[in-house]
């Protein structure tokens, strides 16, 4: 059969869109065959498209030309469908269907296109491997959940622009083509065929460029910008992303952060009827790594990290004992579970990846008393420890020690974590907005033996820090703030340097020496030496909020290409070899590996 261009049969109507009041109405609709059922001769066809669903009914009885066309549809068939609307009689209504009231009685069906056997079945949630998923994507893509992800992402988008234009903010486009700087992760480059030898860098983020646009004048920018990074991809990691970049000028962080929690309430209440409150919370870094042992606390659940030293310092175990002679720390959480040791065994596993030594338990038993793992150790303290620590009868305790207190506060903020959502605390319906501020600007670089930027060079540190920030870079705090929503870091951003003296001394710390200054970010800072005012700014995640508001937990989910894992995509088998040709031009050599 040849498939004619469409003529007669256009739709006049979506599959989402009949109820019963459009009785008696002659429709045409065109979509896909979902799916289709044959009793004796009345065939039922549900016919998709994005709107939704629509039963065809069509009675083949004494026409054997329509009865022929029926037989040979198959799921995922493109046909058109030319009838008369039915109200459905009350005890056939479909309730789980918007269009469940009515049917259309169809008397004419028309092909418009076929369909090869599915490589995997169109389902709510595909059970299809993932690779199998995106080599087929725009398959993948049919599914109602897959639809629904691309809408929310849609709309997503639509209520940042909505509420930036609004508050007086202009979206600007900076290039993707952009010199190679030092960011953070590793650049993807572009070779210049101009200019054999010399690489454009793709834009980690338009950092540099946002900046510039405030010593333009812009004061308020934004932009819906990708963003590219050589990094391995993971559940909230894509090589190629989304940001909704944000600077402003003449504004102080606390500008910037009620700025966003706007931003945050419009796009909640807009694309999920979510009410967020008008404030977030704000934890310091330190409170957040003391408390939660991570700065990306997932709020949803509480189960501090508590001080255990003291009850330390009185027991006669020796791992606790001595990471407290190295000026260490000891540290427990409580959990209402009782664990089996299989489930401890893991969680210690898990604690180790985070460079515990160990992690040592006990539990509640009846009277308040303690038992297994090191309780032996602290016996005598049980009234004690169970009375500080609030544990409970059925509840156990974890603790780790470790002569470094970062080590111990992540190691256990880890096993936190862990038995969050072991436990199912993290109700994907819940939303817990935290900030955390005042971040260190500079970390140390044990490898290397030299300061690093924290968040990225550009940031300001505080005041009070100014005059000692050459001879302690490490105890420098930022005016840096991230924002973190059910355990994911959403946004990150900071008060920018603006004053090229200041950016100098930053470059220097960070071992970056005044000629490679120069070389790399001499624009930015002769810019600065023009007018620049004062400015500071934001970056939320798109990829990641969608994801969170859609309560998923892989941003491959609500992009409409992503890559897999490695960084490939199946379906146009990308990246890919080039010609010898491209190579030539290009002037490249490729150097056996
Ligand atoms: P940062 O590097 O923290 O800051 O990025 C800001 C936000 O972008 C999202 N994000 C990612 N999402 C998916 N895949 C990735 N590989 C990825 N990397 C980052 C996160 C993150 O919070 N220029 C600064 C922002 C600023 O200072 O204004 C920046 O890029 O949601
Ligand atoms: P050990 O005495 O080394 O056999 O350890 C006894 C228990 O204490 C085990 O459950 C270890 O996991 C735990 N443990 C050992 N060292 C530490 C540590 N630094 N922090 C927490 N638990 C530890």
């Amino acid at each position: 059969m040849v498939i004619l261009p469409m003529k007669t049969m256009k739709r006049n109507i979506t599959c989402g869109e009949l109820r019963k009041n459009d009785a008696g109405k002659k429709v045409i609709l065109n979509g896909w065959v979902h799916r289709k059922r044959n009793h004796g001769g009345i065939f039922f066809i549900s016919l998709r498209d994005r709107y939704g669903i629509t039963q065809i009914t069509v009675d083949t009885e004494g026409n054997t030309e329509l009865a022929a066309i029926c037989d040979e549809l198959r799921n995922e068939y493109v046909i058109a469908a030319g009838g008369i609307v039915q109200a459905r009689p009350a005890d056939m209504v479909n309730a789980n269907m918007e269009t469940g009231e009515v049917e259309v009685i169809a008397s004419e069906i028309e092909i418009l296109n076929k369909c090869e056997v599915l490589p995997f079945q169109i389902e709510e949630e595909s059970k299809a491997n993932e690779d199998l998923r995106l080599k087929y994507r725009y398959i993948d893509l049919r599914s109602a959940n897959m639809q629904n992800r691309i809408k929310m992402r849609s709309e997503t988008a639509f209520a940042v622009r909505e509420w930036m234009t609004a508050n007086g903010f202009y979206e600007i486009e900076t290039p993707t083509f952009i010199k190679s700087t030092p960011e953070g992760a590793r650049d993807f480059l572009v070779p210049s065929r101009l200019y054999p030898g010399k690489f454009y860098a793709l834009p980690q983020s338009p950092q540099l460029y946002k900046q510039i646009l405030m010593v333009s004048g812009f004061d308020k920018y934004f932009q819906i910008a990708r963003c590219y990074r050589d990094e391995d991809s993971r559940g909230d990691r894509q090589p190629e992303f989304t940001q909704i970049d944000i600077e402003m000028s003449f504004v102080e962080r606390d500008d910037i952060l009620s700025m966003t929690e706007g931003l945050m309430s419009h796009v909640f209440k807009k694309v999920i009827n979510v009410e967020l409150p008008k404030n977030f919370k704000r934890l310091s870094w330190e409170e957040a790594m003391e408390t939660y042992g991570s700065d990306k606390p997932d709020l949803r659940f509480d189960m501090k990290l508590q001080d255990f030293s003291s009850f330390a310092a009185g027991s006669d175990f020796q791992a606790f004992l001595s990471a407290l002679e190295k000026k260490g720390a000891v540290k427990a959480v409580v959990v209402n579970e009782n664990y089996s040791r299989k489930q401890i065994e893991e969680l210690e596993a898990h604690a180790k990846i985070y460079k515990a030594k160990g992690l040592a338990w006990m539990k509640v038993a009846s009277g308040g008393a303690l038992e297994g793992g090191v309780s032996k150790f602290f016996a005598d303290k049980a009234g004690d420890i169970t009375k500080e620590l609030g544990a409970k009868e059925g509840d156990t305790i974890f603790i780790v020690a470790d002569e470094s207190r970062r080590v111990t506060n992540i190691a256990l903020g880890a096993v936190r974590s862990k038995l969050g959502k072991d436990l199912g605390l993290c109700d994907p319906a819940k939303f817990e907005f935290v900030w955390i501020i005042d971040f260190p600007m500079f970390e140390y670089n044990e490898e290397e033996k030299k300061w690093d930027a924290a968040h990225h060079l550009f940031s300001m540190p505080q005041e009070q820090y100014h005059n000692t920030m050459e001879s302690d870079p490490g105890s420098v705090k930022g005016d840096l703030y991230d924002l973190v929503l059910n355990g994911y870091e959403l946004a990150s951003g900071s008060i920018r340097i603006h004053d090229s003296e200041m950016q100098n001394k930053v470059f220097k710390i960070a071992g970056i020496d005044p000629e490679e200054a120069q070389k790399k970010f001499g624009f930015l800072t002769e810019a600065f030496k023009y007018g620049a005012p004062p400015h500071g700014g934001i970056a939320p995640g798109l990829d990641r909020l969608v994801m969170i508001m859609a309560g998923l937990t892989s941003i491959k989910d609500v992009l409409a290409f992503p890559k897999n894992s490695f960084g490939i995509s199946p379906m146009d088998d990308c990246p890919s070899e080039v010609d010898q040709k491209q190579l030539d031009e290009l002037r490249l050599q490729i150097k056996p590996v």
